[in-house]
């Protein structure tokens, strides 16, 4: 029993000690942060104040106007650059123009969330409040169509070209929604060709597509949208006017993309904090600058070829034993990632050689080249390192391709049509 006490007492002791540790390093980190309010840095964070819309602003109330009142109005296509406030400024009319609505179903849909078709109409029955019975298309449709009877629907479809884009049959979709009288369909995108990926001729033409361009931001425009911004998010007085001018002509040098002009402020700013300076300075953004090249290379890996990803895979394995490595070192490794999987095709020395070529042009690798002449001894090796952020790499590139990307990695030497290809063993990426 009185040991029972001892120890109670001994652990209120500990907690009380810890606590008062806790609370005092927090409130030297509170004093010393810079970053406030993460939530506005956010892509999904709608903020109040909207900056040099104005005119977009009028001209999608305008077309919209009746349907409020359940009258049929033309289809539209916005489209315009990334991050020139497409989606933004189309949530917040939409949001203002349903208020007080009942007979009119104002939808939005991020069609990189809801990609198949079935997927988009049952977040329509869920919007419109209807529990979706069955399990094919055509019910779910069936059950759309009873709903909407006396009301119109005004679908609005962004990112519709990756919905396009995945499979050919999903225009149907389009042409289903194009039948209904009953329907307004507004599609937003940044490729102004969208269309293009609809290959029946029918179906464009049902659509009675008016058009709305969003330009990408100069630089005062950036400038008063990361202003707003700073003051929301980061502590009073913290970055200079001239910083945020340095961030906003950056960014519309580089593509008005306000998104990245946001992102350019909060890192710099948590590289600041992380740094524990009194303020953002210009080098905490020429790091942010740095690190957005860096995404930019990662993005641009994404995209290569798989066979592309997998040699700047070996190179980075061969890179873990050997700082440089040399052609053979990166063979080997490839060689390694390939052990066990007959299905697939190893290519030749030679290949991989151009492949290596191909990438060093992409500036994704770079050559040394080993002293002495000829082929024989007393001439050093060709040395192969990478450019880009290898934690990046690892973990947008190699993760992904571990979790999904594995069975298309290599094209397979045996073309039977219909059995799966095999997944290269697992164990080739563990020492990672
Ligand atoms: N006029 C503006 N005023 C305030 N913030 C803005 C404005 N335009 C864009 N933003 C901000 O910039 C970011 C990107 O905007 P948005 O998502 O609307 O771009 P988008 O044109 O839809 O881009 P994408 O084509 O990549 O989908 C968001 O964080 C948004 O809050
Ligand atoms: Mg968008």
């Amino acid at each position: 029993m009185k040991n029972k006490k001892a120890i109670h007492e001994k652990l209120e002791k500990i907690i009380f000690d810890k606590e008062k540790t806790y609370l005092s390093t927090s409130e030297t980190l509170n004093t010393k942060k810079i970053i406030l309010h993460e939530e506005v840095f956010s892509s999904n964070f709608l903020p109040d104040n909207i900056f040099h819309r104005d005119k977009e602003i009028e001209e999608l109330t305008d077309h919209f106007i009746p349907t409020r009142h359940q009258k049929y109005c033309t289809d539209l296509s916005i489209y315009g650059v990334t991050g020139s406030g497409k989606t933004l400024i189309t949530k917040l009319v939409f949001k203002t123009l349903s208020k007080g609505i009942d007979d009119t179903n104002y939808i939005y849909i991020p069609c990189n969330e809801y990609n198949t078709p079935s997927s988009i109409f049952k977040f329509i029955l869920q919007k419109i409040n209807v529990e979706s019975k069955g399990r094919s298309e055509s019910d779910y449709i069936q059950q759309i169509k009873n709903h909407i009877e006396n009301k119109l629907l005004v679908l609005i479809l962004d990112e519709i070209d990756i919905f396009l884009k995945k499979e050919k049959s999903y225009e149907n979709l389009i042409q289903i929604l194009s039948d209904w009288n009953k329907c307004v369909l507004i599609f937003i995108s940044n490729d102004p060709g969208w269309h293009e990926y609809i290959k029946d001729h029918r179906t464009i033409s049902r659509l009675h597509l008016s058009n709305l361009i969003f330009k990408p931001y100069d630089t005062d425009e950036i400038f008063d949208i990361i202003e707003d911004r700073a003051s929301l998010g980061l502590k009073q007085g913290i970055i200079s006017e001239d910083l945020l001018l340095e961030i906003a002509e950056f960014t519309a040098q580089y593509n008005g993309d306000a998104r990245v002009a946001i992102k350019l402020l909060s890192q710099a700013a948590s590289y600041a904090e992380n740094e524990g300076c009194e303020k953002i300075n210009l080098i905490a953004l020429d790091k942010a600058i740095n690190s957005l090249e860096e995404d930019n290379k990662i993005n641009f890996i994404e995209s290569l070829p798989p066979q592309h990803k997998l040699i700047l895979v070996s190179v980075y394995m061969a890179n873990h034993s050997f700082k440089k490595p040399d052609f053979d070192t990166i063979y080997n490794e490839y060689e390694k990632l390939l052990i066990g999987s007959n299905l697939w095709r190893k290519l030749s020395k030679n290949t991989i050689r151009i492949y290596l070529d191909e990438l060093e042009t992409y500036r994704l690798i770079e050559k040394e080249i080993g002293k002495g002449r000829g082929r024989g001894k007393g001439r050093e090796s060709t040395r192969v390192f990478l450019t880009f952020d290898k934690q990046k790499f690892k973990e947008k590139i190699i993760c992904k391709m571990i979790r999904n990307d594995i069975k298309p990695l290599l094209p397979r030497a045996t073309t039977s049509s219909n059995s799966m290809p095999k997944t290269p063993p697992l164990s080739s990426y563990q020492k990672l």
